[in-house]
């Protein structure tokens, strides 16, 4: 299993404070809101990535570690070795037109998107990937015209370069930082399409005689970079 994907039970009621929040913080950073690009607001570039802070986030963080820990069990990776922590989380409000461009997120270990309000046809979550384990023949999958020619006869999900994936409020979704995803432009002139996005880093408990993941940050220490007086 590569994603994990769960309904998180956040109550109506919580879910709504959740998103005033999102929406008073679009409408205080209105300056940074173009309706008429083409790329969602990101409240990471265009605000701050500290959202978990507020206290409207409890109801979510409070389901987060049980999520979590489903997604360590289905993976078989040991919980209990590990400590996750939330480095970054912004909202992310999409409306008609929008979209959010293929990327990744290079600096944590596990991404998760949470979903606030998701109305019909507002763009899909898709993975992509671009180098398919079982493409023999590099560009073989990728590319339409090798469709057209004859090359392909059908689709499979073993061969797919993209993943579309419907998610639904309430859901949150769970996957690796380093996979690449986008969100497909929302047609839905109704409504904006509101989701919360997680990064989360996870350490080692213990270092001891482990050589893969980071140390625990206890043992860490703290260097100020100095330049040499000239
Ligand atoms: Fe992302």
């Amino acid at each position: 299993m590569y994603f994990y994907k769960v309904g998180l039970g956040v109550s109506e009621s919580n879910r709504q404070a959740i998103h005033s929040a999102i929406c008073s913080l679009v409408d205080e950073e209105a300056e940074n809101f173009d309706a008429f690009t083409d790329t969602a607001w990101l409240g990471d570039i265009n605000a701050s990535g500290d959202f978990h802070t507020i206290p409207e986030m409890q109801p979510l963080l409070e389901r987060l570690p049980f999520a979590l820990g489903e997604y360590f069990e289905a993976l078989g990776v040991n919980a209990e070795k590990f400590q996750a922590y939330i480095s970054r989380c912004w909202p992310a409000y999409q409306t008609v037109g929008q979209e959010i461009h293929l990327h990744r997120h290079m600096q944590s270990n596990i991404s998760g998107v949470y979903y606030v309000d998701v109305p019909p046809e507002s763009g899909e979550f898709a993975f992509y990937f671009y180098d398919v384990a079982c493409e023999f023949i590099p560009g073989l999958f990728s590319s339409d015209a090798h469709a057209e020619k004859g090359l392909l006869k059908s689709w499979n999900l073993m061969r797919a370069t993209e993943v579309p994936l419907v998610m639904e409020t309430d859901q949150l979704i769970l996957f690796p930082s380093k996979t690449l995803h986008r969100v497909h432009p929302s047609k839905n002139y109704d409504r904006p399409r509101i989701s919360i996005a997680f990064d989360i880093n996870v350490t080692l408990r213990s270092s001891d005689k482990q050589e893969a993941g980071m140390p625990p940050l206890d043992k860490w220490q703290g260097i100020d970079v100095l330049s040499n007086p000239s």
